[in-house]
């Protein structure tokens, strides 16, 4: 802990989805909040919580230096198109500028997998002498919305190739929320928690899910990989992201995405947020004026 009385977390990828939770998260807690982007100026505007908005860049060294200057706590997040080798760099950055504690958004699994990215960025968060916390996620609800958004509207249906698999997912807000705590509160130093929601469940139970709190049937319609592949690809998706689509899908397929936790509720103190409680607090996103209007005045 610094001598100064106010902690100082820097955010990164505090546009994204955990990202902009966190910052609202740390909006309560008595800390200082920097929320990172590549452009302070686009994001000023959304950040109301944050005490400052810094420009910080993974692929430019030059961003670095103020952004973590004075910082004791950061929430790292590797963006998916950034190589892993620059935010291995980033780690051992904080180590030189002294900050004490990460706050890393891993996957679950991520201890047993060598091939994930985060394996290798975990392993160097241990190496570094920083306090650290790996927050292992499972399956984000929020991907319900900004994936898969378009085959709800359109065609009333959710299109990933998942079969009967069960998926654990958890809601971004929660991750974020176990992200504020263990970024502030004593007690969270060189743990792994891994976050799920409070169930798992197939694509079948989320349809009737969405149906029961839409007002309208949405279908699941568990296509082929080959079928998934070609509506993402025609949609413009880059081919290298469709095939990690498809991989976390036939991770859910195989049974493996199931495993349900009570990291969550043991850190927040309450049970993590259900899918139910996701698709009612994100309607909107799923309705469209005027088709829906009878199903909204519910
Ligand atoms: N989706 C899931 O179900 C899931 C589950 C478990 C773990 N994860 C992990 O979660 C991480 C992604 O988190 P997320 O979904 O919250 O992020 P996200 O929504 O993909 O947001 C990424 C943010 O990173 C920023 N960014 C992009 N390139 C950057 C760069 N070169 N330098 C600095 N910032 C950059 C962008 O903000 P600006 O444009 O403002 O700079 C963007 O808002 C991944 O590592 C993924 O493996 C995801």
């Amino acid at each position: 802990m610094s001598d100064r009385s106010t902690q100082s977390v820097l955010v990164t990828a505090a546009t994204g989805t955990v990202g902009r939770h966190v910052v609202a998260e740390l909006g309560d807690a008595d800390c200082e909040v920097r929320a990172a982007t590549r452009d302070p100026d686009a994001a000023r505007e959304r950040f109301d919580a944050a005490d400052a908005v810094v420009a910080f860049d993974f692929d430019r060294p030059e961003t670095w230096g103020a952004a973590l200057t004075g910082v004791d706590a950061v929430f790292l997040v590797r963006p998916p198109a950034v190589d892993t080798d620059d935010v291995c760099a980033v780690v051992d950055a904080t180590a030189r500028v002294g900050v004490e504690r990460i706050a890393y958004l891993s996957t679950l699994g991520a201890d047993r997998n060598r091939l994930l990215p985060h394996y290798r960025i975990e392993r160097r968060i241990e190496a570094a002498g920083v306090g650290y916390a790996f927050l292992r996620a499972s399956f984000f609800a929020q991907n319900l919305h900004e994936v898969h958004r378009r085959d709800v509207l359109d065609r009333d249906e959710l299109f990933v190739p998942a079969g009967s698999g069960a998926t654990s997912f958890v809601d971004a807000r929660d991750v974020a929320a176990v992200a504020a705590r263990v970024l502030v509160e004593p007690g969270h130093l060189h743990v792994a928690y891994d976050l799920t929601g409070p169930e798992a469940l197939t694509y079948d139970e989320v349809a009737t899910i969405f149906s029961e709190e839409l007002g309208r049937s949405i279908e699941y319609a568990d296509p082929s990989i080959p079928a998934f592949v070609r509506r993402m690809r025609s949609r413009g998706h880059p081919l290298g992201y469709v095939l990690l689509m498809v991989g976390i899908y036939t991770t859910a397929r195989l049974g493996l995405a199931e495993r349900v936790t009570d990291d969550v509720e043991r850190v927040l103190g309450r049970p993590p947020r259900s899918i139910r409680a996701y698709v009612a607090d994100y309607a909107d996103e799923f309705r469209t004026a005027g088709r829906d209007a009878a199903a909204s005045d519910r």
